[in-house]
């Protein structure tokens, strides 16, 4: 709000419905601008991404992405953005479903330019207490989503995923998922030690019956309280997965957890393209070796390319050492962001938990690598406190 404006982006499948707004909240908004409007619900999600908006007005029944989803989308990587779910049905179950999707108001059609007007202004007004720190304590959960990821293999995703998951649960005491999207050949079932009842591939086969209550258990829950929904059990269950269905279970999940934490495969493909769009922060982890480094590089310019905040990104060196030819500041220069945490090389503390099944932040909290993991665990909850490296030679810079 810039410019003392509450900027608003419509979504509704009719146009005419679309004109009707803007034409109603030029008549009765003099604080209001229409900065956007979408036809669907997925370009409605693109928009919101684009424009960061005060508050979105969003229409439930679209063909392409349905508006509970979009919902859900936009509250879990843009928490600072108000959505009112505007539908045509006032019953009860649609408003209960608006609010676990993230919705903060709730405006039955047909409604008239004082309704509109005055919903927006609270929901602004309300959006801005939440945004200073005054929370009610009834409020639905707010959920952020982390993605963990690399355009290089074996750097120590799953490694940070799963030890930063049970950090953010342990030291949080908040409620933590943990989704293993390498559909292929993921394995954070296998580092937490976890006997699997269902799986990404089981809650995808039953999806339509799958509601923001039931799916809850479908995830398992790992003894520190992280609840893990694990990759397929075979490989070639994956191709029974798309991103549409990925899309809808992130947007179930919303609202359930305060934190999703996302482990990735070293690939570009819709669906990790789909995770890293519903990702308020993405972890882009790398070590200091040459092709390693290239690949990164690779990963944060198309990133960049598709208009992702820098600020969205994180880059998490792993195995971090100065003695093998590359100096930080070097490597900081060639992926052009700054090192947000260094992770230090120790197989001993890493190697041992990983077989043991037992994430090293809860056997090994005094080594560096459990430090480091806490630091990056704070920094995610609390974004204005400290970072773990001291001597980093580029200012951090924190949005949201
Ligand atoms: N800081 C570290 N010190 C020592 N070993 C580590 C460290 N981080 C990760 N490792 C080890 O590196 C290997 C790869 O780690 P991990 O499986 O977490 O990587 P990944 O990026 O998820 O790999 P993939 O691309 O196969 O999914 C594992 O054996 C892990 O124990
Ligand atoms: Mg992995």
């Amino acid at each position: 709000m810039e410019d003392g404006k509450i900027k608003v982006v419509v979504v509704d499948d009719s146009r005419d419905t679309v004109d009707n707004i803007v034409t109603l909240l030029s008549i009765g908004g003099r604080n209001i601008e229409v900065v956007g409007t979408a036809n669907g619900g997925r370009d409605g999600v693109k928009i919101v991404q684009k424009l960061q908006p005060d508050i979105v007005l969003m229409d439930i029944n679209m063909p392409d992405l349905d508006g509970l989803t979009a919902t859900s989308i936009i509250t879990a990587s843009n928490p600072d953005v108000g959505v009112i779910i505007m539908s045509v049905q006032g019953e009860h179950e649609y408003l209960k479903k608006a609010m676990s999707a993230g919705a903060r108001e709730y405006l039955v059609k047909p409604f008239t330019s004082d309704d509109l007007t005055s919903s927006i202004e609270k929901t602004f007004e309300l959006q801005n207490k939440r945004k200073h720190g005054s929370r009610s304590p009834d409020q639905v959960i707010q959920t952020r989503v982390f993605t963990v990821f690399s355009t290089k293999g074996g750097v120590g995703k799953t490694t940070i995923a799963c030890n930063l998951a049970v950090a953010l649960a342990r030291t949080t005491k908040k409620r933590v998922a943990l989704v293993d999207l390498d559909l292929q050949f993921g394995d954070v079932a296998v580092m937490m030690n976890l006997s699997v009842k269902n799986t990404l591939y089981d809650l995808v086969r039953d999806l339509k019956n799958v509601d923001t209550d039931i799916v809850n258990d479908y995830l398992t829950t790992h003894f520190t309280g992280v609840h893990v929904l694990p990759a397929p059990l075979k490989p070639e269950y994956s191709e029974f997965i798309d991103a549409k269905q990925v899309e809808k279970v992130v947007g179930l999940l919303n609202g359930n957890f305060h934190y999703i934490i996302i482990d990735l495969p070293a690939a570009l493909n819709e669906i990790v393209l789909t995770a890293l769009d519903m990702s308020e922060r993405i972890l882009v982890v790398s070590t200091l070796d040459l092709p390693t480094i290239k690949n990164v590089k690779v990963g944060l310019d198309l990133m960049e390319s598709i208009k992702y905040p820098r600020e969205k990104m994180h880059v998490v060196l792993n195995k971090a050492s100065e003695l093998f030819g590359i100096k930080y500041r070097e490597f900081e220069d060639a992926v052009g962001h700054p090192i947000w945490s260094l992770m230090p090389e120790d197989s001993n503390t890493v190697i041992t938990s990983a077989n043991k099944g037992i994430p090293f932040v809860m056997t090994r909290e005094d080594t560096k690598v459990a430090k480091a993991i806490f630091g990056m665990s704070d920094m995610l909850d609390n974004p204005e406190g400290s970072g773990p490296r001291d001597d980093k030679p580029v200012k951090k810079k924190w949005f949201g």
